[in-house]
């Protein structure tokens, strides 16, 4: 098929374009913003390949969108184009709206009207909220409670009302916390990993002990590649890790495996709203054929390795935007906060 895959220099995007592509039997045409998490170095080795084309354009551009659709003749959407960063959208929620609803629903409209045979929503566990006990199936109620995932919501159902008014051909998936090489260090794992080969001290929120299920980025793409070939039409599918820690324990797995002190971690204000925990039922992937190959501990392991050794990609990232963000996000906080065990 010849794909639109948007976002595709970010870090989830970046890695399904590539497996796509290697996939041998789709062409990929990226379109990203490449606002300030975007990097077409994320692409390097993709450059000049015969099945990838990189288009520099912001969903929410209509006209840009249709002629996009209409040159390449685009018959397949994955849309991971979002703003994805919890406290940054506590931060400017906005830009959440613009990007997560309105973006999506002007790609959305576009492809009706382009006759797209399949649109694939790339969406998130946290659109069900904190789940204290049990696990979120794909036909739980939608609570979300952060800015971010409030208007990852607002996309998913917009893609879903395509499927019950116009019977667009749309599938959803919603992954749980991703992780990987490239991702932006603003993110839990990379953030601490990245501060402690720099002995800088790891900013824990509340008491650490928030549960995440972690998903390698190799398994979740693989999860949304599987979706988009395989999925019914009309249907939410959850990816997730099957890896449920607390957030503690991967902090220490991150300086043990680094080989630093512990007394790096600091105890810190906590994000308001913060989620406690999240878990989801991915019983209905895994009956399409779907399961996760990669280990936590070895995932993590290799991750940690990863920026171990692309320090050059990080620190560029590090010493640009991300530096004011970080002051404004942090600085008050590691202040305040306290040592780990204290
Ligand atoms: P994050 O990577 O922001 O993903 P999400 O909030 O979407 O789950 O955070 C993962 C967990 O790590 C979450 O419980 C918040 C926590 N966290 C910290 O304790 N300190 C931090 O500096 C960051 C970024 C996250």
């Amino acid at each position: 098929m010849r794909l639109l895959v948007t976002g595709g220099a970010g870090f989830i995007g970046s890695h399904l374009v590539r497996r796509l592509i290697q996939s041998g039997s789709h062409s990929v045409v990226n379109l990203d913003a490449l606002k300030y998490s975007g990097n077409l170095e994320n692409l390097a080795d993709l450059a000049g390949h015969p099945q990838y084309a990189f288009v520099h354009a912001d969903i929410g551009d209509q006209p840009v969108v249709h002629t996009i659709l209409q040159e390449h003749r685009i018959e397949g959407i994955i849309n991971c184009a979002a703003e994805t960063h919890v406290d940054r959208s506590i931060l400017d929620p906005g830009a959440f709206a613009r990007t997560d609803v309105v973006g999506t629903g002007i790609l959305l409209e576009e492809a009706r009207r382009a006759g797209v045979r399949r649109f694939l929503q790339v969406s998130t566990d946290e659109v069900y909220g904190s789940v204290e006990q049990g696990s979120s199936t794909e036909n739980d109620r939608l609570e979300p409670r952060s800015p971010y995932s409030a208007s990852k919501a607002g996309g998913d159902l917009l893609v879903l009302s395509y499927w019950t008014t116009y019977q667009f051909p749309v599938l959803v998936t919603r992954g749980s916390n991703t992780y990987g090489p490239n991702q932006y260090p603003e993110k839990f794992i990379p953030l601490f990993a990245t501060n402690a080969i720099d002995g800088e001290p790891l900013p824990l929120y509340g008491d650490g002990k928030q549960c995440r299920d972690w998903l390698s980025v190799h398994d979740h793409v693989a999860g949304i590649q599987h979706v988009f070939e395989q999925g019914q039409l009309g249907t939410v599918y959850n990816v997730g890790g099957g890896n449920e820690r607390e957030n503690i324990t991967v902090a220490e797995q991150i300086v043990g495996t680094l080989g630093k002190s512990r007394s790096l971690i600091r105890l810190v204000q906590d994000r308001p709203g913060h989620d406690r925990r999240y878990s989801i039922d991915c019983s209905r992937l895994r009956a399409l054929g779907w399961s996760p190959q990669v280990p936590f501990e070895e995932g993590l392991k290799e991750t940690v390795e990863w920026y171990r050794t692309h320090e050059s990609w990080w620190r560029t990232i590090k010493s640009g935007e991300f530096k004011a963000y970080y002051q404004q996000q942090y600085a008050k906080r590691l202040q305040q906060g306290t040592a780990c065990g204290s």
